[in-house]
């Protein structure tokens, strides 16, 4: 399994703080928020992460590049070096992909087809400004039950309060007949107003989709906000093969804008800490 991480948008939600810093790059602890993300891609059992970046932020390269001028410089501490080493050994598993214009999240997503075209296995998505905290890791989950399914896609969800849907993806679903945790999948609406979401289930940034995605988001037009969404390719996914969604029991944080992001770093304070156990959830 390989994973994919959208980290090319502008972030426009967190300026001016965004402007010289990626808000990939916001730290949450030690280390950046995407460095979070990468190891919850590699820690549910991917082999490789494809990071799509943009020409505007080559701060996201550089923090994956190895570099033999920190490791000279931290020679004599031990601690420190260790850190750098192990960023290194997840650099080693990291590659970029280039998104030069900002067209929308499928439309990232689009720009890494050609390192996927021999892909049998789903593909593991995490959105670049998304962490979520919980007792498991929701990559995870999302794997363990699509292996259950025959290798079925899976799309995360939360639920999220009515008045609060237009900001998010919100699924349509069959009846769930684990306590509200796994659903069948029967469509998918980008925003929607209040009146019109089929439920206060919304997509939580993490999908594990069959690569026949790629081919649909090469079809969909423009959607909402004129840009290409893998919403809208996900709901021609679910005409066909069957597409789950899974209700991880934790919490997720967009840390793209100041309140989720103030939300998550004091979530995983503790975490950071090194005191896994301190903390009411771990990132996952
Ligand atoms: P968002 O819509 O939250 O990111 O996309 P944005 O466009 O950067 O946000 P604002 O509205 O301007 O603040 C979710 C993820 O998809 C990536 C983003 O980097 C983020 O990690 N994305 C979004 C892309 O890679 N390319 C795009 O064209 C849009």
């Amino acid at each position: 399994m390989r994973a994919l991480i959208p980290a090319a948008g502008y972030g426009t939600r967190f300026l001016p703080a965004t402007k010289a810093v990626p808000k990939e790059l916001l730290p949450i602890g030690d280390r950046p928020a995407l460095q979070w993300i990468v190891e919850e891609a590699l820690g549910a059992g991917a082999e490789e992460v494809v990071v799509v970046t943009s020409p505007d932020k080559p701060a996201l390269k550089d923090y994956f590049t190895p570099s033999a001028v920190w490791r000279a410089r931290l020679a004599d501490k031990p601690a420190a070096l260790a850190k750098m080493e192990q960023l290194d050994a997840l650099a080693s598993r990291v590659r970029f992909v280039e998104q030069a214009e900002q067209r929308g999240l499928g439309h990232a997503v689009l720009q890494a087809a050609g390192l996927f075209a021999q892909e049998r296995e789903p593909v593991l998505i995490l959105l670049g400004d998304a962490l979520v905290s919980g007792a498991e890791s929701c990559s995870a989950e999302m794997l363990r039950l699509s292996r259950e399914r025959g290798g079925a896609s899976v799309v995360g969800l939360e639920r999220v309060a009515r008045e609060r849907v237009s900001r998010y993806g919100i699924a349509a679903v069959e009846a769930a007949p684990d306590e509200g945790r796994t659903y069948r999948l029967t469509g998918l609406v980008e925003k929607p107003a209040p009146a019109e979401a089929p439920s206060d289930l919304a997509v939580a940034g993490r999908y594990l989709l069959s690569p026949r995605i790629f081919g649909l988001l090469a079809e969909v037009p423009p959607g909402y906000g004129g840009e290409i969404q893998l919403t809208d390719a996900i709901q021609r996914l679910i005409g066909s093969v069957p597409v789950y969604g899974y209700r991880y029991p934790g919490r997720r944080h967009d840390i793209g804008d100041p309140a989720g992001y103030r939300e998550a770093l004091l979530r995983f304070e503790a975490v950071a800490a090194g005191g896994r156990g301190a903390s009411e959830g771990t990132i996952c």
